[in-house]
């Protein structure tokens, strides 16, 4: 036994010296390569980072930005066929324009939970602050999620045991920052949301893989929250929770040529939980490809909140095996027991919103839009909708279910009974029902 547990040891010790060796080589002859200094150029391996997924290279990594943050055009570079761990950091502007952080190899968050502490629990990480930067590469941002998904942690009980925080961390977050691009990289595993973005303005992602696996608890893929001015293009989207997460304070978002599977759906909230104040406006969703996801084009607002959603159009969406395809839900609570949240009088007031060229197949409900019987939903639009049953699913299908929701239809609508599901009167409703704009 104990001979057998000494080769065991030996062998492991091996694999992860070879594997140490393995990046010191691939290390060495990249240092070679940079001998010919290029001075807009910041290689981590330069600032001192090891590269073997072992050491920590958080502090080269600080070390490159800060060197490379002071000089315009400069290119922080995180080199291929490398893994660098990386603890939980803030990166840091104002910097000199054009800065870009070019991921080609793979950068790791702290597998232990224990590692991270309680200041670093919001994200792993923090990009504050800047303006004109740029992330773009073929590498990947590895949030080596697993222990914070663990399902028993919905269980409170096992959930003191194994000490799992009640925070856990969304894996690249900006904050206040401007003039952002994301392009070509993948981002998996986060422990929660994948890519956030927070009080910014002109923001474009394009051609960025997502992944984490569809049970993996609250990792939505891109969500944004008072930003405007957002660009999302052209990406692959699958996670456990919402592809595209659109929240309070958001404008002018533009989310196009986005496939989404596992997951959610694109989302728009939960807006105004705790009698909160939610104001979204002008969010364009267009050539949407979802397979096997719960929910596909969704707005979801608790009771009792204030604000407005207006002007909003999901458009050219081709959902297969989608459970709800489409939803307005002015009654969402994510309790358990839906009776533990009460009726009340006050409801985010949602107008304009449209529904054209939605089609495919649908597992339980094709149709789902419970508006508020206080805050009719006003202006919906549905044009040219064609929903089939899932054959795969088809034991699950449920009527549709549309109230206090007016506005029009046009085109051709299957099931045909959608047709009932927005009645006309929207003027008269928009006479009578007072009106919370002024708060927006
Ligand atoms: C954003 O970038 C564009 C083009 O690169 C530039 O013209 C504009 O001034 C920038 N805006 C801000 C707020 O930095
Ligand atoms: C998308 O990103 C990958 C790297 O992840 C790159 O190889 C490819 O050329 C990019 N495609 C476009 C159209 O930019
Ligand atoms: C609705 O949103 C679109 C896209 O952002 C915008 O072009 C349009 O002007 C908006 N319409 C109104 C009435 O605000
Ligand atoms: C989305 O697809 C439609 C129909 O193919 C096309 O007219 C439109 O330009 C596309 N939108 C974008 C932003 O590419
Ligand atoms: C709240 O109102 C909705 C819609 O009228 C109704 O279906 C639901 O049963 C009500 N819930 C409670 C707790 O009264």
């Amino acid at each position: 036994m104990k001979l057998k547990i000494i080769t065991l040891f030996v062998i492991i010790t091996s694999i992860s010296l070879t594997a140490a060796n393995h990046a010191h080589m691939i290390r060495q002859s990249k240092m070679h390569n940079m001998k010919q200094k290029n001075p807009l150029l910041f290689n981590v391996l330069a600032f001192g980072a090891k590269g073997d997924g072992l050491s920590d290279d958080s502090k080269a990594l600080l070390a490159a930005w800060k060197s490379a943050c002071k000089i315009s055009g400069a290119v922080i570079e995180i080199p291929s066929e490398l893994k660098f761990l990386i603890k939980p950091v803030t990166l840091q502007g104002p910097c000199m324009p054009n800065l870009v952080l070019q991921i080609d190899g793979i950068i790791l968050a702290p597998a232990k939970i224990a590692t991270w502490t309680k200041f670093s629990l919001y994200q792993w990480i923090n990009f504050k602050w800047l303006h004109d930067f740029t992330i773009q590469g073929s590498g990947t941002a590895d949030g080596q999620g697993y222990n914070w998904w663990d399902s028993s942690s919905h269980n409170s009980q096992i959930k003191k045991v194994k000490k799992i925080p009640s925070i856990k961390p969304t894996a690249l977050r900006f904050y206040a920052s401007n003039n952002i691009t994301v392009r070509d990289i993948s981002i998996r595993n986060s422990p929660l949301c994948h890519l956030k973005f927070d009080n910014s303005k002109g923001v474009k992602i394009n051609n960025i893989t997502i992944f984490s696996p569809g049970n993996s608890p609250n990792t939505d893929g891109i969500h944004l929250q008072n930003s405007q001015d957002v660009e999302i293009q052209h990406s692959n989207v699958g996670s456990g929770d919402d592809c595209v997460s659109i929240q309070t304070g958001c404008s002018n978002i533009h989310v196009h040529h986005i496939s989404c599977s596992p997951g959610h759906g694109i989302s728009l909230g939960g807006l105004g939980k705790g009698k909160s104040l939610a104001c979204v406006s002008n969010i364009v969703i267009e050539n949407i490809t979802m397979l096997n996801t719960l929910y596909g084009t969704r707005i979801k607002t608790w009771q009792g909140g204030l604000g407005s959603v207006k002007n909003v159009s999901f458009s050219n969406i081709q959902v297969t095996d989608v459970k709800y395809p489409i939803m307005i839900d002015q009654y969402y609570c994510d309790k358990i027991n839906q009776y533990a949240c009460e009726n009340q009088t006050e409801a985010v007031a949602i107008s304009g919103v449209e529904f054209n060229q939605i089609s495919g197949t649908y597992a339980i409900q094709p149709i789902h839009l419970a508006c508020s019987s206080s805050f009719p939903c006003i202006d919906v639009v549905l044009d040219s909708i064609q929903l089939q049953p899932s054959k795969k699913y088809g034991a699950l299908i449920q009527q549709q279910l549309c109230s206090n929701s007016y506005g029009k239809s046009s085109g051709l609508l299957v099931p045909e009974s959608m047709d009932y599901c927005v009645r006309s009167g929207s003027d008269f409703i928009r006479r009578i029902s007072r009106s919370h704009d002024v708060s927006c």
